[in-house]
């Protein structure tokens, strides 16, 4: 797991959106795994500018987005299909059959998380996976006691996280207790994985899925498992972190082949 501690929020988009360039790059038919939330919205926007300017070209990218609310429709402004439409979808030159979220208003929900999965597996398995991360630790909507190895399926939202969502709903509208998510084994298959972690909210939760004990109940405590993580955190988010220090040590003394410019 390779920590980076960046001076703000805009710089560890910067640099998430530099990796996804890259890849797409050096492979033109990548397969992204994409979150919604407040955090990945600054890295959208670096890759819109680096369509619209340098002709970053999607145009061979498959996507599949980590989750969806369970029965709201997709033309529901707090839906993530609308969602990534506004962000991201809608602003680059993506074929809209190369998209893949989960459909919250499947008629079979077994059939569809299971053909969700198989259809990752045919795209060739998810190059990259973009995470933002829970105040509870969720990763995906996988919330604590999830199955370090599920698949995707449908889960109930602990009320913190539903408070937390509340801010992209009506007032008088209530936030869905269901969802539909990537299982923690699903994301664990993703060749990388790149976690963003912004703000004091998120610091209790990042120290305790970093340093604590792997345990179901921080789920992103599993992605000390995984072989290719990348944590891209600012002061706030890595202020409860024992081993901050050390941290910044390694990612100044990388070696330069190694960094990504
Ligand atoms: C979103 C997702 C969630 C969010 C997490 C953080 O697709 O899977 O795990 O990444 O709830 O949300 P924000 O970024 O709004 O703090």
């Amino acid at each position: 797991m390779e920590i980076i501690i960046v001076p703000d929020a805009q710089s560890g988009c910067a640099y998430a959106a530099r990796m996804i360039e890259k890849l797409i790059v050096r492979k033109p038919k990548a397969v992204l795994g994409l979150a919604t939330g407040s955090t990945p919205i600054p890295v959208y926007q670096n890759l819109i500018e680096k369509h619209q300017k340098n002709n970053l070209d999607f145009s061979q990218v498959t996507t599949f987005n980590l989750d969806e609310y369970l029965g709201l429709d997709p033309s529901h402004p707090a839906s993530y299909r609308y969602f990534m439409r506004e962000n991201l979808f809608s602003k680059i030159n993506i074929p809209e059959n190369q998209i893949h979220i989960p459909d919250g208003l499947a008629h079979d929900i077994s059939a569809h998380c299971a053909e969700y999965e198989a259809d990752i597996l045919k795209a060739g398995g998810i190059d990259l996976q973009l995470l933002g991360i829970g105040g509870e630790g969720h990763i995906g909507f996988n919330e604590p006691s999830s199955s370090l190895t599920s698949r995707t399926r449908v889960k109930t939202l602990i009320p913190r996280t539903r408070e937390d969502n509340k801010r992209f709903f009506k007032p008088n509208e209530e936030v869905p207790h269901h969802v539909l998510t990537m299982g923690i084994g699903t994301i664990m298959e993703a060749r990388t994985i790149v976690l963003l972690a912004f703000g004091a909210a998120k610091a209790e939760a990042i120290a305790r899925s970093l340093e604590g004990p792997l345990t179901a109940r921080i789920p992103a405590s599993i992605l000390q498992m995984h072989q290719n993580t990348v944590v891209l955190l600012d002061e706030a988010a890595a202020s409860k972190l024992e081993m901050i220090d050390y941290y910044r040590y390694v990612y100044e003394n990388k070696c330069d082949w190694q960094r990504v410019k």
